[in-house]
């Protein structure tokens, strides 16, 4: 008698299990973690690999060597600007009064326009930033505009 008992047990168990609860959302793989968004957009893969060194995850900078890209005027205004800082680099420039020891490196030659469009209107969105969107043909202009010129 017991040995069905436990059989019986042992079948009700397999079917708890296989069957999950009815959840069909896959398992996330344990390197990711938990509280990161489903999928970075093309413009955030960029910015991790690129910009987060210096300018953070949360877009806050690093005091007086690297400014914050949250709620910076140039990041919420006009895309020329902004677009001209990510092509050629900047250097020595106070930003709202405070002067960063840091450059900022020159992408002209390390990204495409592509991931430049996307990794600006992803900072332009990001961390309560409302820039307006950047296209192609901004970027393309941008990047005719040689430094200093
Ligand atoms: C090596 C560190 C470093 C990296 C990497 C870097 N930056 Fe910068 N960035 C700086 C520094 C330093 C400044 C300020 C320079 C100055 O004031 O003269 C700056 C300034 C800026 C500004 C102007 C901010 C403002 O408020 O005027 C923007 C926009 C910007 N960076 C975007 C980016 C983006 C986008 C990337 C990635 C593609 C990136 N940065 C990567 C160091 C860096």
């Amino acid at each position: 008698m017991s040995y069905f008992k436990v059989l019986f047990s042992a079948i009700a168990l397999t079917l708890l299990v296989s069957c999950g609860g009815g959840s069909s959302t896959p398992q996330t793989p344990a390197a990711t973690p938990p509280a990161a968004a489903a999928t970075p957009s093309a413009g955030e893969k960029v910015y991790i690999t690129y910009c987060v060194a210096c300018h953070a995850k949360n877009g806050k900078g690093i005091e007086n060597m690297y400014p914050p890209l949250a709620g910076s005027r140039r990041v919420n205004g006009p895309a020329a600007p902004m677009l001209a800082v990510i092509f050629n680099g900047l250097q020595g420039e106070e930003i709202d009064g405070v002067k960063y020891s840091m450059a900022m490196t020159p992408y002209r030659d390390i990204l495409s326009d592509e991931q430049i469009r996307d990794v600006t209107n992803y900072v332009r969105t990001a961390w309560g930033n409302s820039g307006s969107s950047v296209s192609m043909e901004d970027v393309a202009t941008a990047r005719a505009k040689k430094p200093g010129a």
